[in-house]
């Protein structure tokens, strides 16, 4: 097991490793006040780990009730999180009692907000069964829910009092879904040097836990530099740009992680054409992209994509903050004029 400790507003244990989810209660117990325990997560995830980890808190002496939601982006919704606030309130849960939240960034992300929310915030436990809430969504504190104006709009900063990652979770994972969250792997050896590239180029000849926990490390850095996403936490949003605009250009209608890596990968060929980057830095990432059956580009138009990035909610004015990519382990934040995104489109998309 791998321990990475994180120091924000709060400090915690992320714990990464192998067959963590039959050791969930004895990992939790020593950091939480109450006896009782929500756990939350959607219905696939139940069907496949509720039990495992109920029978593991159950043995540490909690009391367990477990709250189901149907799964999916769609149930991200201020009416799902009042409900779940409702039957916090109706199981009596009080201030040191804990909420776990088992499943992928949905459940992570409304698990948080509702935990931060009732009764002015008890803890929560993260408990990432997808790749990508592992590596990105269940650190680092942001909590919401979607609003009909845009994803995320309602939410809290508020860090979890613990993440228990059992990477063994990843093998049931619908191929698309794993693949996704290779992408945000991927944008993570962009973020800093160190050893995730060389982890990634040796993959699968490597273990899974150790490229979590480099994630896990990397985010971490970024997280306890800026907390509140004011600077240096922008970087994570390589390829988002333009993986949001794709996103909205496809209705929604696409994979997350798919759209971000087409977006690193049309941001990272602007780049080489204007020399912020060499050829070698596209090479290497298309390698990646390829290894992990991610795609490279998009099927919509460079109007079609400015169109739907002038809509961006991170865009402030008529200025906006770029990502660029130096090389594999370093990337630079530019705040731009917003017409610079019609050129990177024109010059990534190469048409
Ligand atoms: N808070 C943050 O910093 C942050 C960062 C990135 C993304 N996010 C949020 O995360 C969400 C996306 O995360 P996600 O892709 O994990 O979504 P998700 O929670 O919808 O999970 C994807 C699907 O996988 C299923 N699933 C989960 N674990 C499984 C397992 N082990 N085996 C089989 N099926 C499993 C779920 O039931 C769901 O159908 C978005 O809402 C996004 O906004 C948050
Ligand atoms: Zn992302």
């Amino acid at each position: 097991m791998t321990n990475i400790e994180v120091s924000a507003s709060k400090d915690y244990s992320a714990l990464i490793g192998s067959g963590l989810l039959s050791q969930l209660g004895t990992l939790v117990r020593p950091v939480v006040r109450g006896d009782n325990v929500l756990l939350l997560c959607d219905e696939r995830v139940a069907a496949l780990y509720a039990q495992a980890a109920e029978e593991s808190l159950r043995s540490a002496a909690f009391q367990v009730r477990r709250l189901v939601y149907p799964a999916g982006e769609t149930n991200k919704t201020p009416e799902m999180l009042i409900s779940i606030l409702e039957e916090m309130a109706r199981q009596g849960m009080t201030r040191s009692d804990v909420l776990v939240a088992m499943g992928g960034g949905v459940t992570g992300d409304m698990g948080g907000l509702a935990a931060a929310l009732y009764q002015r915030g008890i803890d929560c436990v993260q408990v990432p069964t997808t790749l990508l809430a592992a590596v990105d969504a269940s650190v680092g504190g942001k909590t919401a829910v979607n609003l009909p104006a845009g994803k995320n709009q309602m939410g809290v900063f508020s860090q979890p009092r613990m993440v228990v990652c059992d990477v063994d979770c990843f093998a049931t994972l619908p191929p698309q879904v794993y693949a996704e969250g290779w992408a945000e792997v991927v944008k993570s050896a962009f973020m800093k040097d160190g050893p995730l590239a060389g982890l990634l180029e040796a993959y699968p000849d490597v273990r899974m836990e150790d490229i979590v926990a480099e994630c896990v490390r990397i985010k971490r850095d970024i997280v306890c530099a800026d907390e509140f996403d004011t600077g240096e936490r922008q970087k994570l949003n390589f390829g988002h740009t333009i993986g949001h605009a794709i996103e909205k250009c496809a209705d929604y209608g696409c994979y997350h992680g798919m759209a971000v890596a087409a977006g690193m990968c049309i941001i990272t060929r602007a780049c080489v054409k204007t020399g912020v980057c060499g050829a070698e830095t596209y090479e290497k990432l298309e390698q990646l992209l390829d290894k992990f059956g991610l795609p490279k580009t998009c099927e919509f138009t460079e109007d079609a994509l400015y169109t739907a990035a002038r809509a961006d909610k991170k865009r402030s004015g008529e200025r906006i903050t770029l990502v660029l990519p130096k090389r594999i382990g370093a990337c630079v934040l530019k705040k731009t004029d917003f017409s610079e995104v019609k050129t990177i489109l024109e010059l990534g998309l190469g048409r």
